[in-house]
């Protein structure tokens, strides 16, 4: 595949040895290509300096919420060198979001190409502190210029990239989490497992209600009967209950993570009992009740392994493990992130290097 590239004449001063936080920094270039339905193909691949995208008023996306996203991360290794975690496994997901979207499809070795070409145009934005990294957001959107509502004709993808710090401002200590028990993010049959804006536009108000009582995001409940554990709103989820690793089946309504596929994997390999299936809320508050819930955390590419130290449900808290990070998930941090940075082998076929 063709790439054209055009470097910015104006580069930014790195941020580096700053505050990161998250997705507020932006690199020099972007990628971008466009797609016509007639044409049957992706065309006028390029990367550019980074710039505002112009939209026609009518355009599909700001209308129908046709938009799709990733997120996936290039971590600097103690050699200095820059490295992919799993990328094929986003672009799987993305292929999966886009087919439910009526978005086009991106081939995976043009996507796979794309990535690594980017990664190594902006390479010296990644950053060097510990748990930093070069953040990638593809993204892709319908882009028809007409109000009818109908499978799009025109679409464009993007990728942007951003230096980060932690998603969460607590770092890697444990965070309070809410139990949702009004709104719902996603329902069988709808989008839930799709990565699109919209999921995330439908959160936003639970996710607002709970900042303001003190707690970081949601625990999503299923949408039909709001009794089985989903996941929290940018995150999976998984609980320790009696020796046993319980994280919620992939039921369609559920984003599946890969950061979650990574930690079965890993805890599998480990020896541990892991159980992807079912988890009812009452199961859940007997465990918090009786004890047997040992540990909780969170897991996703921008919040990597997120201990959870607090869950609330109806106004009642519950404290995990005193409010500290488990063992369990001490252990998977270290060992996810040792691998995502390099500092522990790769014995997965995980790791993509960028020359
Ligand atoms: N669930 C939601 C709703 C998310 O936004 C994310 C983040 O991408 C995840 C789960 C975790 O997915 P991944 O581990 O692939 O980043
Ligand atoms: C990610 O972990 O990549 C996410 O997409 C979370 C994001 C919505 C901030």
């Amino acid at each position: 595949m063709q790439i054209k590239i055009t470097k910015t004449t104006a580069p930014k001063e790195k941020p580096f040895g700053k505050e990161l936080g998250f997705g507020k920094i932006f690199t020099d270039h972007m990628f971008h290509m466009k797609y016509n339905r007639e044409k049957g193909c992706w065309y006028d691949a390029e990367i550019v300096p980074f710039a505002n995208i112009s939209l026609h008023p009518a355009s599909t996306v700001l209308h129908y919420g046709s938009e799709i996203f990733e997120g996936l991360k290039a971590y600097r290794t103690k050699s200095g060198n820059v490295q992919l975690f799993r990328p094929i496994e986003n672009i799987r997901r993305m292929n999966n979001s886009a087919e439910r979207l009526c978005l086009p499809q991106i081939p995976e070795e043009d996507a796979l190409e794309i990535y690594k070409t980017f990664v190594s145009v902006e390479k010296d934005w990644t950053p060097y502190d510990e748990g930093t990294s070069l953040y990638l957001r593809p993204f892709m959107f319908g882009n028809d210029e007409s109000l009818g509502v109908h499978a799009v004709h025109n679409a464009d993808f993007y990728i942007i990239a951003s230096p980060v710090g932690s998603y969460y401002k607590e770092g890697i200590n444990p965070v309070k989490i809410m139990i949702e028990d009004e709104d719902v993010r996603a329902v069988r049959g709808g989008t839930g497992y799709a990565k699109c804006g919209g999921n995330y536009a439908a959160s936003n108000r639970a996710g607002e209600r709970a900042e303001q009582k003190g707690y970081s995001q949601v625990l999503w409940l299923d949408g039909v009967e709001r009794k089985y554990i989903e996941e929290v709103g940018a995150m999976n989820v998984m609980f320790k209950i009696n020796g046993e690793v319980v994280t919620p089946a992939l039921t369609g309504s559920i984003l599946p993570g890969i950061t979650r596929k990574s930690c079965v994997e890993l805890l599998t390999k480990e020896g541990y009992k892991v159980s992807e299936r079912l988890l009812s809320l009452e199961e859940l508050t007997n465990a918090m009740k009786d004890g047997t819930l040992e540990e909780a955390w969170g897991c996703g590419t921008a919040a990597v392994v997120s201990p959870i130290g607090e869950l609330c449900y109806k106004d009642i808290k519950y404290t995990v493990n005193g409010g500290k990070i488990g063992e369990v998930t001490q252990k998977l941090y270290d060992t996810l992130t040792g691998i995502q940075w390099g500092k522990i082998e790769d014995t997965h076929g995980w790791i993509v290097k960028i020359d």
